[in-house]
C-alpha cells in the first residue's frame, strides 16, 4: 500500500468511527422511545397543565392535574411517570414498566384503569415497548405526587373530566 492509500484508509476509518462514538447522546433506542411517546400522547395525560392549555414542559411527564371519571369506578389522574423514586416510577424495573404497558398490571398487582390506553399499547412490539420504557427511565426525575385514584363518592381534589348523564346540564354551564 502506498503511503497515500494508508492515509486514506486511516481517514476513512476515522470518518466511519466518529459518528459511532458520538452515538451515545443519540441512542437509537432512546430516539425510538421518544418518537413513540410523542405519538402515544403520553404528554397529554401525564404532564401537568396540558389539559388546562398550558403544559408545564419543565415537568414533562411529571403527572397530570386533571382526573378522568369512570362512572362506578372512580377518578384516575395520569401519574408521574418520570424516574422519581418517591413520587414517580423510579423504583420500577424496566420489565415492570413493560408489563404495565402490555397487561395493565402495576407492580402492586392493581390493574390500571382503561383511561390509560394500555389495551392499545399492548399491541406494540416488544422492542417498541422496551424503547418507551428506556426513554422514560432516561428522563430527569420530577418530584410531583398526583392524588388519587379516588373511589366513587370520595372528594376529588383535582380538576376532572366528568361523565354527565344526557340532558343533565346545559352546554357551557358549570354546576
Ligand atoms: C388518555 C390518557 C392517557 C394517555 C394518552 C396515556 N396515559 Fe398512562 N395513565 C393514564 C392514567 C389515568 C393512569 C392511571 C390509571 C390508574 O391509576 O388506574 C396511567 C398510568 C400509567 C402508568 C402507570 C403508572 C403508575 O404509577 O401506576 C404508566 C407507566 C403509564 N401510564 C405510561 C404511559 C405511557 C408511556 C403513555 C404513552 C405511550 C401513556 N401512559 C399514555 C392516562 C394516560
Amino acid at each position: 500500500m502506498s503511503r497515500i492509500a494508508v492515509h486514506l484508509a486511516f481517514l476513512t476509518a476515522l470518518l466511519v468511527t466518529l459518528p459511532a462514538s458520538t452515538a451515545k447522546a443519540d441512542d437509537p433506542q432512546l430516539s425510538r422511545g421518544k418518537y413513540l411517546v410523542t405519538l402515544g400522547g403520553c404528554n397529554d395525560c401525564h404532564t401537568p397543565g396540558y389539559f388546562l392549555g398550558k403544559p408545564d414542559t419543565s415537568r414533562f411527564l411529571g403527572g397530570s392535574d386533571v382526573g378522568f371519571e369512570i362512572p362506578g369506578e372512580g377518578v384516575f389522574v395520569g401519574p408521574n411517570i418520570t424516574p422519581d423514586k418517591e413520587t414517580g416510577i423510579g423504583s420500577w424495573t424496566r420489565e415492570q414498566i413493560v408489563t404495565a404497558m402490555q397487561t395493565g398490571e402495576r407492580p402492586d398487582g392493581r390493574i390500571l384503569a382503561p383511561v390509560m390506553p394500555w389495551h392499545a399499547f399492548a399491541q406494540l412490539t416488544a422492542d417498541d415497548t422496551m424503547a418507551i420504557a428506556a426513554f422514560l427511565q432516561s428522563l430527569g426525575p420530577v418530584d410531583n405526587k398526583v392524588p388519587g385514584p379516588f373511589k366513587p363518592g370520595e372528594k376529588v381534589s383535582t380538576f376532572m373530566f366528568r361523565i354527565v348523564p344526557p340532558g343533565e346540564i346545559a352546554a357551557g354551564a358549570v354546576k
